[in-house]
């Protein structure tokens, strides 16, 4: 049994199907939820859920080597990272640490609408303002620059002509629900 540490920002659609579909039993389970927002809706899900999470300051989750976060991995077991809606960049250091171990879901189909300050629905507004008639999602491996490791899986979906940020974010939810969760157990069975 493999343990998963999910970090999230925000809303956490995301963290909540993953968690959920762990709870069911195979390979893995989720055993916290990391947060840079002690506001963030995530941190009730989790709570809702059963899952412990902890809110660490944003000077702590990107200082280099990154030390609190760090020990918290360690205490929990953790053998895989899940960025789920998370919007700091990951320190060089946990990379170093998790190998091929973190994951990260793209609400678009990189390489293109990825970078820094491509989040949620910036992400969106570039795909409309670019004219794109297909978006999608790109579920890859985390290394040291922004959306850039080995992809895993890449779906997609039209873009239509009435599309707005928030219509194309719900259809990319749908997306994100179907693939996420079976992509990270596939990937975490076959290693
Ligand atoms: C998701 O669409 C995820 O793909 C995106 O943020 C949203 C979070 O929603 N991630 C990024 O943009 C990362 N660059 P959620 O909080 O409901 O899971």
């Amino acid at each position: 049994m493999k343990n998963l540490a999910i970090f999230a920002s925000g809303n956490g659609s995301n963290a909540q199907n993953i968690i959920e579909h762990f709870s069911k039993g195979g390979t893995a389970r989720v055993k916290l939820v990391i947060c840079n927002k002690p506001d963030a809706y995530v941190l009730q899900r989790a709570a809702a859920l059963g899952v412990p999470s902890v809110v660490l300051p944003r000077q702590e989750l990107v200082s280099e080597p990154p030390v609190e976060l760090l020990s918290l991995l360690a205490e929990h077991s953790t053998d895989y990272i899940i960025l789920a809606g998370y919007l700091l960049k990951i320190p060089a250091a946990i990379v170093e640490a998790y190998p091929g171990r973190i994951i990260n879901i793209h609400p678009a189909l990189l390489p293109k609408f990825g970078g820094k300050g491509m989040y949620g629905k910036h992400v969106h507004q570039a795909v409309l303002d670019a004219g794109e008639t297909v978006s999608g999602i790109t579920i890859h491996l985390v290394d040291a620059h922004y959306d850039n490791g080995t992809y895993l899986h890449q779906a997609t979906c039209p873009v239509l002509p009435d599309d707005t940020p928030d219509s194309l974010a719900s259809r990319i939810h749908t997306l994100e629900k179907e693939h996420f969760a079976e992509v990270v157990e596939r990937y975490i069975s076959q290693k």
